[in-house]
């Protein structure tokens, strides 16, 4: 299986020390920065848009993966690219063209992705599968941090993982909503390889230390 990726999600973050936090994930065994972003409309909270990603960007020495909780994400991509988004996951549920909203992605010089809110079948991948570097699990309901890991999500991998390995294909795993150092082994086992962590790492103690046990959990 792929190599394991832990990605803090930076909405945990203290904004008022949103440099010290960037930086903690520099030093830290974290591999990317989890980028929220919110619109109101296709959830019900806001959350920030590209200056922050930018001021983010400034001082990241990491990839970011920019999540657009937003509706028709096809208006903005250029955007996002521009501010410093490395890879792009838009809402299946959020866009009519997600075929071509994968294109503009690419077409912006970034990895892309498809992101399912946890009632979309796996099964409409099916078709779209080759054309995603990564699929995004939501294994809550997304818009606020700090909820509960909603089980589903390990059945809902499985079939995921199944799919890819039919198709022979190497497209990534990630799960976003709950992750914590109780059940990160059990998705490795199911077959996911990327994990948003937000409020287990930025509300402990340790941050820089919740990450490097993430990490090696995940490395089983
Ligand atoms: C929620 C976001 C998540 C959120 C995860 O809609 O997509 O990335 O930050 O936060 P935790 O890890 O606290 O559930
Ligand atoms: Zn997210």
């Amino acid at each position: 299986m792929a190599s394991k990726i832990i990605a803090p999600s930076m909405l945990a973050a203290d904004f008022g020390n949103l440099q010290r936090d960037t930086e903690m994930v520099n030093n830290s065994e974290a591999d990317w920065f989890h980028i929220d972003v919110m619109d109101g409309h296709f959830v019900p909270n806001i959350s920030y848009g590209m200056p922050v990603i930018q001021a983010i960007k400034k001082h990241a020495t990491k990839p970011l993966d920019v999540h657009l909780m937003i509706e028709k994400p096809e208006r903005y991509i250029e955007e996002f690219a521009n501010v410093g988004a490395d890879i792009i996951t838009v809402h299946y549920e959020s866009t009519v063209h997600l075929h071509r909203t994968l294109r503009q992605i690419k077409d912006a010089g970034c990895k892309a992705g498809i992101v399912l809110n946890i009632t979309t079948p796996i099964s409409v991948l099916e078709d779209i599968l080759p054309e995603c570097y990564m699929i995004l699990l939501m294994s809550i309901n997304p818009g606020f941090g700090g909820q509960k890991f909603e089980n589903v999500t390990y059945q809902r991998v499985k079939k995921l993982r199944s799919m890819i390995n039919e198709q022979e294909l190497d497209t990534r795993i990630e799960i976003d909503g709950g992750v914590t150092d109780k059940n990160i082994e059990k998705l490795v086992e199911a077959g996911a390889d990327t994990f948003v962590a937000g409020s287990h790492v930025f509300k402990s103690p340790n941050p820089t230390e919740a990450i490097k046990r993430l990490k090696a959990l995940s490395n089983v």
